[in-house]
């Protein structure tokens, strides 16, 4: 069960745990704000109308972890919360639910572009609906994410949002543009984290600051920094997970990555120890079965182990850029959102 509502698939539960006793630690505030999110969230894709309601609400509400909205309101209780008078309350969860719209409609995009079966434990909405479908829904999402925020009257914050969307777009740029390259630079990949997953992890912040009282100027630059490197460790581990699975654990079919061409750090650690990958035809890959026995010869290499430690690393780095002080306990809590990023994947 979720502190914070909606209907959650069995596979998903160890991480949620992670995150719900987060939301428990934080206090009745933090649990009403993430509480008022996801009902927002769920007016908002009631809204859409017929048809595309129905796949908007299939993909955002059987809920995801929340974890970019946990951020979001983190940060701005960490930069002294949101104004008590006028509508400082609503600016806040506005800004929570536009970025979260922004991930569901990149993961709707996402999962075309890669050709995912499942998001969630269940069938992406480009396998029960097709592309266009698939494109559209997607498009919703990030049109209904920016009225959201534009509700708001900030351009900072509008600015924040829409640099992060250009980030993904150009993300997945580089993800085609590097398919199927098995001698792809592993700076090249580090850069397309960067730009997939960790910039919109730091919007997440940046936003939640940019609500609040105290949210300008050194406190929000280490809270975007804070959160670039969370998301970085986040996209790291997440794909040693695609390589480890297994599928009633990630809700996503293994080697879904490779099946794609999508080279990710367990591949090249795994190249540099077992030469013969580095020349191997990921296009020549006929199916899940296969890209499952090269999951297994990369982990027989010890790979993952090491690209574990590699995001742990980052993840030790993510935690020292927080300030030591934060308002009532939040750099604790955000600390725990960097340990629920690794315990993830033990
Ligand atoms: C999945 O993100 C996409 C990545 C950046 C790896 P999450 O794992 O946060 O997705 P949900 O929202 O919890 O399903
Ligand atoms: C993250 O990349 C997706 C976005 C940031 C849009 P992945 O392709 O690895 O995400 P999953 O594995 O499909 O969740
Ligand atoms: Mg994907
Ligand atoms: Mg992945």
């Amino acid at each position: 069960m979720s502190a914070v509502g909606g209907t959650r698939t069995p596979d998903t539960t160890q991480e949620l745990d992670g995150l719900d006793a987060i939301i428990r630690r934080g206090g009745a505030g933090l649990r009403e704000r993430m509480a008022r999110t996801e009902r927002h969230l769920e007016r908002v894709t009631a809204e859409a109308g017929v048809p595309l309601a129905s796949h908007a609400n299939a993909t955002v509400i059987p809920a995801g972890k929340r974890l970019r909205p946990l951020l979001v309101v983190l940060a701005s209780e960490s930069a002294g919360g949101p104004p008590d008078s006028g509508d400082g309350e609503e600016r806040l969860v506005r800004a929570a639910v536009a970025v979260e719209l922004v991930h569901s409609a990149t993961l709707v995009h996402d999962d075309l572009i890669d050709g995912a079966q499942l998001r969630r434990g269940r069938p992406t909405v480009a396998a029960v609906a097709g592309r266009q479908v698939a494109v559209a829904t997607g498009d919703l999402l990030f049109s209904r994410a920016f009225a959201e925020l534009a509700r708001n009257q900030d351009t900072a914050q509008l600015r924040a949002l829409s640099e992060a969307s250009s980030a993904l777009a150009e993300g997945e740029l580089l993800q085609r543009e590097d398919a199927y390259a098995a001698h792809v630079a592993v700076e090249r990949y580090l850069r397309r984290c960067e730009l997939k997953t960790a910039a919109l992890f730091e919007a997440a912040c940046r936003l939640g600051a940019l609500t609040a009282v105290e949210g300008s100027g050194e406190l929000a630059d280490a809270l975007g920094v804070f959160a670039r490197r969370i998301g970085l460790a986040f996209q790291m581990l997440d794909d040693v997970l695609d390589v480890s699975g297994p599928v009633e654990r990630t809700g996503k079919s293994r080697g879904t990555d490779l099946l794609d061409g999508t080279v990710t750090l367990p591949f090249i650690l795994a190249r540099e120890r077992e030469p013969e990958l580095a020349t191997f035809e990921l296009a020549a890959l006929a199916g899940p079965r296969q890209a499952e026995e090269l999951c297994e010869r990369i982990a027989a290499t010890g790979a993952l182990d090491e690209a574990r430690e590699q995001a742990l690393a980052v993840v030790a780095d993510a935690k020292a850029a927080l300030p030591a002080v934060l308002p009532e306990g939040r750099s604790q809590l955000l600390e725990l959102v960097a340990d629920a990023v690794v315990e993830r994947y033990r």
